[in-house]
C-alpha cells in the first residue's frame, strides 16, 4: 500500500493527524484513509473509519463523490477500487452488473470500507462547492402546490454552476434542503422550482411563508447530471418539478447550438402541472428542433405505467443511444433508466441526480 499523502485536505477528517500509520494507511483506532481519484488522475486522499460506507467517508471527508438513491438501486455513486477492499453491500443488478463487479467496481453507498482504499469515480464535481448568502428576489406560486423563486447574491455577484446542478439551501428556519438550479449559468440570479409536499417541512415552508427581501444559504453546486459537450441529440425525462434541472440543461444547450435536437418528456399528474408551458412554447417557436412531450402519470412525479409510453415515444425516433437526462423523484428516475439500459442506451450515456423516494 503506498504512503498516505494527507496534502490536499490535511485537517479534514475524524481522527488527529498524528494517529495515522502514514505507512500503512491505518491507525489502532480504526482510522483509515481513503483515497479518491477524479478522472483527469487528480487525488484526494480523506480519514475515514472502518465500518464506514465509501460514500459516508467521503462526504464526511469534503470529497463531493455523487449519489442518488443511497441504496444500491440507481448507480450514481459507482466507482472503480484501484487498491485495498471493501466489503461490497447490496447492489442492484442493473445498477451494477455482473461483469462490472468483475472489473472491481464498487457502489460507494453500500460498500463498507475495512482499511486503506483508493477508488477511482470519474465524474467528481466540477465546479468547487462554495457558501453564500443570497436575497430572494422573486416568488411566484405557479400552480396548488408549485411555487417558482430567485434568489440573488450581493453585488450582483454570479454563483458559478453547471446546467444540472443543484444546491443545498439554508431556509430562513435553518432546514437544509437539496434544490436544482432552473436557468441558464451567468445570471445574477438562481431559479428555483419547489413542490410543496404534503406534510413536507421545508417545502411547505419555501409555499407558504417564504418572502421575497429573505435571506436564504447556498452551499453548492453539486452533481455530475451535467450538460455533456457535445452536440448530440438529447432526450430529456424529468417528473414534477424534477424539469427544474432539465430547464437550465435545455436553455443552456439551445443558447449554445440552436439547431441542437432536444426531445424532452415531462411525467405530470395532469395539464395543470406544466407549470412552464408559456416559456417552453417560446422556446420552441425559435427552436424548431426543441420538442416537449408531457405524460400523465396517476401518482404525483411517479413514471409507474408511463414509462412504456416513454419507450415508445423515443423508439419512434430510432435507437436510443444517448445523451439521456433525467431528473425527478428516485422511483421515476430508477425506472427510466432501467428501461433505457434495457433498451440499449450505454449506460454511460444516463445522467441523473435523483431528488430522492419522497417526492
Ligand atoms: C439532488 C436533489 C435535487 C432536488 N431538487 C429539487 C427541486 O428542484 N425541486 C423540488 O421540489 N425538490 C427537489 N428535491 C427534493 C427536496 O430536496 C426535498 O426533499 C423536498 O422538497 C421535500 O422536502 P420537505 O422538507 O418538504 O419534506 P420532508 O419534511 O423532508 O418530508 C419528505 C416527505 O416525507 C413525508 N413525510 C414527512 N414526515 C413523514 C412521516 N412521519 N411519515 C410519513 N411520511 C412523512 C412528507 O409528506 C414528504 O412527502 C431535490 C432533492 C435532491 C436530492
Ligand atoms: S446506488 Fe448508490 S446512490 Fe444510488
Amino acid at each position: 500500500m503506498k504512503p498516505c499523502d494527507f496534502a490536499l485536505n490535511v485537517g479534514v477528517g475524524k481522527m488527529p493527524m498524528e494517529q495515522l500509520d502514514v505507512g500503512s494507511g491505518r491507525s489502532k483506532s480504526g482510522a483509515v484513509c481513503l483515497t479518491v481519484q477524479d478522472g483527469e488522475g487528480v487525488s484526494t486522499t480523506v480519514r475515514a473509519e472502518c465500518g464506514q460506507t465509501l460514500l459516508e467517508a467521503a462526504l464526511g471527508g469534503g470529497v463531493p463523490l455523487p449519489f442518488g438513491c443511497r441504496a444500491g438501486d440507481c448507480g450514481v455513486c459507482k466507482c472503480e477500487v484501484l487498491e485495498g477492499e471493501v466489503d461490497e453491500g447490496w447492489a442492484d443488478p442493473l445498477a451494477l452488473p455482473s461483469h462490472e463487479r468483475t472489473q472491481r467496481r464498487v457502489l460507494a453507498c453500500t460498500s463498507i470500507l475495512r482499511g486503506p482504499v483508493t477508488v477511482r469515480v470519474n465524474n467528481l464535481d466540477r465546479v468547487a462547492p462554495r457558501l453564500a448568502t443570497m436575497r430572494v428576489v422573486a416568488h411566484e406560486r405557479r400552480t396548488a402546490d408549485v411555487v417558482v423563486f430567485r434568489a440573488a447574491a450581493e453585488h450582483e455577484r454570479i454563483v458559478p454552476f453547471l446546467p444540472g446542478q443543484y444546491v443545498k439551501l439554508t431556509l430562513p428556519t435553518g432546514a437544509i434542503r437539496a434544490f436544482s438550479i432552473a436557468n441558464e449559468p451567468g445570471m445574477p440570479h438562481l431559479e428555483f422550482h419547489v413542490r410543496r409536499k404534503p406534510n413536507g417541512w421545508a417545502s411547505q415552508y419555501v409555499y407558504d411563508r417564504l418572502r421575497v427581501g429573505d435571506d436564504v444559504g447556498i452551499a453548492g453546486p453539486f452533481g455530475n447530471a451535467v450538460l455533456r459537450n457535445d452536440c448530440r441529440p438529447i432526450i430529456g425525462v424529468c417528473g414534477g418539478t424534477g424539469y427544474a434541472p432539465l430547464r437550465s440543461i435545455l436553455h443552456h444547450a439551445l443558447a449554445a447550438q440552436s439547431e441542437r435536437l432536444f426531445r424532452l418528456y415531462w411525467f405530470v399528474r395532469g395539464p395543470k402541472d406544466v407549470y412552464d408551458e408559456a416559456s417552453l412554447r417560446r422556446l420552441g417557436a425559435v427552436h424548431k428542433s426543441f420538442s416537449l412531450t408531457v405524460l400523465t402519470s396517476p401518482e404525483a412525479g411517479s413514471a409507474d405505467g408511463g414509462v412504456a409510453q416513454l419507450l415508445a415515444h423515443c423508439r419512434a425516433h430510432g435507437p436510443i443511444t444517448g445523451p439521456v437526462y433525467a431528473a425527478g423523484p428516485t422511483r421515476m428516475v430508477t425506472a427510466v433508466r432501467k428501461t433505457m439500459l434495457l433498451a440499449g442506451l450505454p449506460e454511460d450515456e444516463f445522467h441523473a441526480d435523483p431528488f430522492g423516494d419522497q417526492q
